[in-house]
């Protein structure tokens, strides 16, 4: 009897040391929150919910990470609730910091909820003093017909912003690499009684959108922004029904457009632009069009912002590399304070729960000069101290 009860207590008090044991563990585990990148899993915020910033991008400002995104609805990819934005100072644990702009509830209103408000992303402008964002716009009930880019500007980072405009970007306004006899050629669509014909390809290499768009502005829709080390800001976008990359110069405030601009990849058919710059040369990700199903990634390079652009191989190396490991970019992050360290951000979309699309986000590494990609399932920034 008495050998049971020493037994009792033994083993009582082995429970208890355990129990201390793991909700000390736990307790640490969360003081420590992430170090490391779960790429394609769910990532929790402060509040232990999955982060809802899809189709980002990131601005670093006063020594501090701001992730602006998409707020995604379980059942619609409209817009219900608008731009999300959270903070973060390490870039592994990120803090919800609100809603950056907000659909409104006026019946017309250009960002009424249930319109269509993609890949936002912003920048902050030194001379103003002024945080600007652009995204893409659709209009409520207009499907992706409408292709604006829509603008806002805020004095505070996480927000509000305050909505200005949309707009189709440089009506009247001819690329720089747009040869005369394309601007004055007469073949119009109507030309054309079906699309993805050899013929009609050529037209459209041959500027045919430009010229159906020319008086209203082009087309706009998956963006991004890229502020050079001049502190000249350009906006990238496809356009000419997703057929071909523009990339624009913005003026001084950041606010509208200086008229110069250029075509990349005429008929490429690619969407959702990620640009970074490394030593001087320009890189560009992007993502063929199927909707929300992943393809291939192709990347470009280019001396200049101006082109000409040079198409590469496929970044993407290994297992899914030709589903760009089912997802697509939206943005590459240089990583403050470390040379050479870019992260490439992309979207693994659920359209059926778009809530639930998950981030890959990889370290960008370099081979013969050019980005590559190799799948991880986990990893932490001291790749960069590694790589050069
Ligand atoms: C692909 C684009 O990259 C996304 O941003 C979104 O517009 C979907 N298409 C819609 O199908």
């Amino acid at each position: 009897m008495k050998l049971r009860s020493i037994q009792l207590v033994s083993f009582l008090l082995t429970l208890f040391l355990a129990s201390t044991l793991i909700g000390c563990s736990l307790e640490k585990k969360q003081t420590l929150g992430f170090q490391n990148f779960y790429p394609g899993k769910l990532w929790s915020d402060a509040d232990s919910v999955h982060i809802n910033a899809h189709g980002g991008g990131i601005l670093y400002y006063d020594n501090t990470y701001y992730w602006f995104g998409e707020h995604k609805s379980a059942h619609t990819s409209s817009a219900q609730v608008g731009v999300n934005c959270y903070s973060s100072t390490d870039l592994y644990n990120w803090k919800h910091e609100g809603v950056a702009l907000s659909v409104n509830d006026s019946v017309g209103s250009d960002i009424e909820a249930c319109c269509v408000m993609e890949r936002p992303k912003v920048i902050y402008n030194a001379e103003t003093q002024q945080f600007v964002l652009y995204f893409h716009l659709e209009l409520k009930g207009k499907g992706y017909s409408a292709a604006h880019v829509g603008i806002a500007i805020s004095d505070k980072v996480t927000g509000p912003y305050t909505y200005l405009r949309s707009l189709r970007p440089n009506p009247g306004i001819w690329p720089q690499n747009m040869k005369g006899e394309q601007q004055t050629s007469t073949i119009t669509t109507d030309n054309f009684s079906a699309w993805w014909t050899e013929e009609w390809m050529q037209a459209v290499k041959d500027g045919l959108f430009v010229r159906r768009d020319f008086e209203g502005g082009q087309m706009s829709r998956d963006m991004t922004l890229f502020v050079d080390d001049d502190g000249k800001a350009y906006h990238i976008f496809a356009s000419e029904e997703n057929l071909t990359l523009h990339i624009a110069e913005l003026s001084d405030d950041y606010l509208s457009y200086t008229g110069t601009y250029i075509r990349v990849a005429p008929g490429g058919h690619n969407e959702a632009p990620a640009i970074f710059k490394k030593n001087g040369k320009y890189f560009m990700i992007t993502s063929g069009c199927t909707g929300w199903d992943p393809n291939a990634a192709r990347l470009f390079s280019a001396e200049s912002i101006w082109g000409p652009w040079t198409q590469h191989p496929n970044p993407c190396v290994g297992p899914d590399a030709d589903l760009t490991f089912h997802s697509q970019s939206t943005y590459i992050l240089p990583v403050a304070g470390k040379d050479d360290a870019f992260i490439f951000m992309a979207d693994r979309w659920t359209p059926k729960k778009p809530i639930e699309a998950s981030y890959i986000w990889l370290p960008i590494q370099f081979e013969n000069g050019l980005p590559v990609l190799k799948w991880q399932d986990q990893w932490d920034l001291s790749v960069f101290n590694e790589t050069k």
